[in-house]
């Protein structure tokens, strides 16, 4: 068997009879199967059953009665139940249009990639399926957030949300993939290093029925997010505690040496700024220096930041001691822990951006 189509369902019943039917003929001709991962109560399962009988390739089911992971956990078990290698994901809605699948068959036997992406935002490409405002606004939004946040692995995917992608599972270390939710493109993505190319597609509108995104999958989306990135945000942050440790001893060692302490807690900030960005270009983003900017570009952005920073920093410890009657050490311990996580997204969105 050459190709089997994974497709995750929830509560698809309506949807199977067309996706099979339009599936089946875009298939003609390649030795291929369905293979539903469904997770529905609404006799979903019985629908593929049905239409397996009349369909000109094997149709199977795999019904989980305790669905673990969602559509991202339906998408592995795909994998480790699929008759071929070779693996095409795609939604049960029709939103996704099988007629694309040939030209991704296509793209992916030139040989050169790991993974083929059917993407919305590629040139070509349309959201237009995106029901309203506010979602495509959300895509959009998060896309990109998405992308700033993994620039060198997602350099070349514009829609690494999407739910519609051919993979060979061989290059895929299961074990490692975490599902979460909707996004299992994103998982495979952000811990692999997967080359990936991409085919614009129209996302259609639904055939039927009614989307199961939520704002809850929007909240696995973030958690997903942070777990993906919060390796690199570990480390930064040891590197900062290194950095405030050195700077109190550099304060220390000066003022014993009779240097004015104004003087010394200047030279130690800009001493641990120049050591901490030393160490961030060699342990934490060192996979993501771009060649899109020198070292020099990099460190000229941190060195601002973090002065910029350094600088904001007091006069709102001075306002939040005088006006809000916080102790000065809370005060200072919380602009610590915003300046951290300000700094972090900077580092990644701004200074490490491709
Ligand atoms: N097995 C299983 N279990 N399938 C599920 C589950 C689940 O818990 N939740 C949803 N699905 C199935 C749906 O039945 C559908 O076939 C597919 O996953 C996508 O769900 P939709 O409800 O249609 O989501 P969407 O259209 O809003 O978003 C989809 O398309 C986007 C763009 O390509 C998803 O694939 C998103 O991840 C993707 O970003
Ligand atoms: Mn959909």
């Amino acid at each position: 068997m050459r190709l089997t189509i994974i497709v995750p369902t929830f509560n698809e019943a309506p949807n199977v009879p067309e996706l099979v039917r339009r599936t089946s003929a875009a298939l003609a001709g390649i030795d291929a199967e369905i293979l539903f991962v469904d997770d529905s109560t609404d006799g979903t399962a019985d629908a593929v059953r049905t239409a397996s009988g009349a369909a000109p390739l094997p149709v199977r089911v795999i019904h989980r009665d305790a669905p673990r992971g969602g559509l991202g956990g339906a998408v592995l078990e795909g994998f480790a139940a699929a008759a071929a290698d070779l693996c095409l994901v795609m939604d049960g809605d029709l939103q996704h249009p099988p007629e694309k699948i040939p030209e991704m068959l296509e793209r992916f036997e030139r040989g050169d990639v790991d993974v083929v992406v059917a993407s919305r935002y590629a040139g070509g490409g349309t959201a237009h399926g995106l029901a309203d405002r506010t979602r495509v606004f959300v895509s959009k939004v998060s896309t990109a957030l998405t992308r700033a946040m993994f620039p060198i692995r997602l350099r070349t995917v514009t829609d690494p949300m999407t739910g519609f992608f051919l993979v060979d599972r061989r290059r895929l270390d299961l074990a490692t993939l975490k599902p979460r939710g909707f996004k299992i493109l994103l998982e495979m993505l952000a811990r692999q290093n997967l080359s990936v190319a991409e085919v614009p597609f129209d996302f259609a509108d639904r055939h039927a029925g009614e989307s199961k995104a939520s704002l809850r999958q929007g909240l696995h989306f973030m958690t997903q997010l942070t777990a993906l990135r919060f390796g690199k945000m570990s480390l930064f942050a040891v590197i900062g505690g290194v950095g405030a440790l050195a700077n109190v001893a550099i304060v220390w060692a000066l003022t014993h040496w009779g240097v004015d302490y104004i003087v010394a807690a200047i030279i130690a900030a800009e001493a641990t700024i120049i050591g901490n960005f030393v160490l961030q270009e060699r342990f934490v983003f060192a996979d993501m220096r771009g060649e899109a900017s020198g070292v020099w570009a990099r460190f000229a952005k941190s060195f601002t930041f973090n002065n910029a920073e350094a600088a904001i920093r007091i006069p709102i410890i001075a306002v939040m001691v005088e006006s809000w009657h916080f102790s000065a050490v809370v005060a200072t311990a919380l602009t610590l822990v915003v300046a951290f996580v300000v700094r972090f997204v900077f580092h990644s969105l701004v200074v490490y951006a491709p």
